[in-house]
């Protein structure tokens, strides 16, 4: 699919729900008994693997209208899947329901596509080893990968290496079937939608500050959790796309409502902020626990920045977009510390690089960042063919550079995108017409 030089951009374009809460809200909907009612579910791929998985395991998930309902069946009711639980690309799903796999007493065979394949898993293997579950991986501890439960697993205080969201929800999930109180320690906050989920359920949480720095988080387990009715926010990792491309366009100007403005979501919005860009924020308002705003968002000049390594964990899945953003300011964009990058759905460092060069960008790659010399607001060439590589990011990032490029952008699979937001193409396009 092509994306060209496009005219002024205006509207006020549909997000899908959060997916990382949609995740989330799905998987703790099910540890709580009775019918749980989830309005704004992201309806992207990566959300149906969890709740296929879910289902495989015993849990009634379905649409009803508007809604998602979930038949909860209580922490320590999953049931033996009878198949392998093919969790296509999603990494979440798969991090997360080990977790919850982990502290059952079943046993469960995990298998994706070829970018999940290569993803590692030892990041949460090894911590959930920890409580007695036992695994099975492909060399490197990849997927396929079997996971066999403990019940009762053992309460334990993991002092994770990683900042990732994933392994400490995977660790808190594990928690809520384990007697006992399990502690996480984090190194450095990260998105905390977990906690904020758990507590709205009704589980004992606890979460403070830790005395060797970064975050505790305190859960008792073998958890009561009861039924709720939530709206999910807008997909803010979804929004900066649309965000940048109506920085990037000249003359446009969009309003995006009722996003999800966590502060451990937010920082992608603060440096194009600090880079010139206008992004005005109101009517901030909290929406079942999680803060929600709407945006307007103006074309802008934009300058380059140095990123600090520590804005990292509250904008780890917005380097794509704002690389792009990056390419049009004026001057020179530098980050390091993005290691992680080389481990998401693609090496997206060197997916980056490859790609903006393709269209005409001028950028340096280390072993962990892109430095990278801006346009000046000016079009870039494009003209090129960008390979997705399986990766719903990457393919949204060329896909809004195409609509300041002199020639377009051909992006060869934009199939990857029904991950997260599978009407991207069409919202896009409507703010062009
Ligand atoms: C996510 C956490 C992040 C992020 C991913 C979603 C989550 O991964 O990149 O897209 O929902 O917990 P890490 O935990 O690996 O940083």
């Amino acid at each position: 699919m092509a994306f060209g030089p496009a005219g002024p951009l205006r509207g006020t374009p549909l997000l899908p729900g959060d997916k990382s809460i949609s995740h989330r809200a799905l998987m703790i909907a099910a540890m709580a008994r009775e019918r749980s009612r989830i309005h704004g579910l992201c309806e992207g791929s990566d959300v149906h693997s969890t709740a296929s998985a879910l289902r495989a395991m015993g849990v009634r998930v379905e649409r009803a209208g508007n809604a998602w309902e979930v038949d909860g069946v209580g922490s320590g009711c999953l049931l033996q899947p009878n198949r392998a639980l093919d969790m296509g690309n999603s990494g979440t799903s798969t991090r997360l329901l080990m977790g919850l796999v982990a502290s059952h007493p079943i046993t469960a065979m995990f298998t994706g596509d070829e970018s999940l394949c290569r993803r590692p898993m030892g990041r949460v293997t090894g911590p959930l080893s920890q409580i007695g579950a036992d695994f099975a991986a492909a060399p490197g501890g990849r997927l396929p990968l079997t996971v066999r439960g403990l019940c009762p697993a053992v309460p334990a205080v993991h002092r994770l290496t990683i900042a990732s969201a994933q392994v400490k929800s995977a660790l808190l999930l594990a928690a809520l079937n384990i007697p006992g109180v399990t502690r996480v320690i984090e190194p450095v906050p990260t998105r905390d939608h977990s906690e904020r989920l758990l507590a709205r359920f009704g589980a004992e949480i606890e979460v403070r500050p830790a005395e060797e720095g970064g975050r505790e988080i305190k859960l008792a387990g073998e958890a009561e959790l009861r039924p709720q009715q939530i709206k999910i926010p807008g997909d803010m990792s979804a929004a900066a796309f649309l965000i940048v491309a109506a920085l990037i366009v000249p003359g446009s100007e969009i309003a995006i409502e009722g996003v999800g403005v966590n502060p451990m979501r937010y920082e992608v919005v603060n440096l194009i902020s600090d880079m010139g860009g206008q992004i005005g924020l109101h009517n901030v308002r909290e929406q079942d626990g999680e803060p929600v705003a709407d945006l307007i968002v103006r074309h802008s000049s934009l300058r380059g920045i140095d990123v600090s390594p520590a804005l990292i964990p509250a904008m780890i899945d917005e380097f794509p977009i704002f690389f792009i953003a990056a390419a049009f300011a004026e001057g020179v964009s530098r980050t390091s510390g993005l290691g992680e990058l080389r481990v998401k759905e693609s090496d997206r460092i060197a997916a980056m690089a490859e790609g903006l060069r393709a269209i005409g960008a001028k950028v340096e790659e280390s072993e962990d960042g892109l430095e990278i010399e801006g346009s000046g607001g000016a079009p870039l060439a494009g003209g090129a063919r960008i390979e997705s590589r399986l990766d719903h990011r990457i393919a949204m990032s060329f896909a809004v550079a195409g609509l300041h490029c002199r020639a377009p952008v051909e992006i060869d699979d934009m199939r990857p995108v029904a991950t997260s937001f599978p009407d991207f193409a069409e919202t896009l396009k409507g703010l062009a017409e």
